[in-house]
């Protein structure tokens, strides 16, 4: 044998100076829940040390994250049924808490990069990411309430926008609404490819924002197309987008590939809900070593083309790797 593909694996130096991947704090994003009051801090249940925090506890989380390196965050709110209704009017009030916390935020924190999420669900007493009518998701009314929640997002002072509700057109008409409001400098990161999964379950238990009837299939993808990933790429690249990304992760990272290497935009991945809870339910019988699986599972998503993870790791990953 004159070739031992061992010989390169012989010690952790040789291995460090070969290894082709590796993750750093400065590829996350980490995902917060925003609830109302004062000194929360409610542990998600299906989301092990995952928390919905109040805005005074949020704060002190940022900032105990910033120490530990991670600088951008994905704050979602979680409202209560109350505020609800089917055309989401909270999402753009400008005194409702989740904008007023996300103002909170970057005056506190103005080096961060702060991004939001565009859809309908959180406010929507339907549970659907567009306006429902006669049980049909409607795609061009709900772009008016999607651009009228970006501009009230921006001007909170949001650095991405994170349109994440899969309706035709709405990279494109955000962007515009943006430019002429003046907020040329907010970027937008697409859910391009976005498919209709189960591994959202723990979010929605985050958010209470599970729909009310029905699926999300006529807006969401089908997991079992890849080519349809290679359409929503090309339009979220005609209408403006900055970012591509993947959600979920795990089960997409032939997606993942393919856009990164048919497109030359940032390639981001959503390692959502799902995929975390079920490392941290394994690990809680005992089944798997919980930070090896952390690991292995960011190191697969940014192997497969992803500079970009958004992932309820973050924090985890930046402690183990001080
Ligand atoms: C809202 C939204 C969802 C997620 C991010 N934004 C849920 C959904 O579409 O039902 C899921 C994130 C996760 O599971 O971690 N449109």
């Amino acid at each position: 044998m004159n070739r031992r593909p061992r010989r390169n694996r012989k010690s952790n130096v040789v291995r460090n100076l070969i290894q082709e991947t590796s993750v750093s704090v400065n590829d996350l994003i980490f995902p917060l829940f925003l609830i109302e009051g004062k000194k929360k801090k409610v542990e998600v249940n299906s989301m092990p040390g995952i928390y919905r925090f109040s805005i005074d506890t949020m704060l002190t989380e940022i900032e105990s994250c910033l120490k530990l390196g991670i600088s951008s965050f994905d704050v979602f709110p979680a409202y209560p049924e109350s505020l609800k209704d089917s055309v989401a009017s909270e999402s753009y009030n400008p005194e409702t808490f989740y904008l007023k916390g996300l103002r909170e935020i970057k005056k506190r924190f103005p080096e961060i990069c702060l991004m939001s999420d565009v859809a309908m669900d959180p406010y929507s007493s339907d549970g659907h990411d567009g306006i429902v009518k006669e049980g049909k998701i409607l795609n061009d009314e709900t772009l008016e309430i999607l651009s009228r929640m970006s501009l009230a997002q921006a001007e909170a002072g949001v650095d991405i926008l994170g349109p994440s509700d899969m309706m035709d057109g709405r990279v494109g008409f955000i962007r515009n609404s943006l430019d002429e409001n003046g907020y040329t400098d907010v970027s937008i990161m697409s859910y391009t490819a976005k498919y209709a999964s189960a591994f959202y379950g723990p979010f929605r238990d985050a958010l209470d924002s599970a729909p009310k009837f029905g699926d999300k299939k006529t807006y969401q993808m089908d997991y079992s197309n890849a080519k349809e990933a290679l359409i929503e790429a090309d339009l979220d690249v005609e209408e403006g987008a900055d970012f591509l990304m993947v959600k979920p992760a795990l089960s997409y990272l032939d997606i993942i590939k393919s856009l990164s290497e048919n497109y030359p935009l940032p390639i981001a991945a959503y390692n959502v809900s799902g995929e975390y809870s079920m490392v941290k339910a394994a690990a809680e019988k005992g089944w798997l070593e919980p930070e090896r699986a952390m690991l292995e599972v960011l190191t697969s998503i940014k192997r497969s083309g992803a500079k970009i993870i958004l992932t309820y790791f973050a924090k985890e990953f930046a402690q183990i790797k001080l």
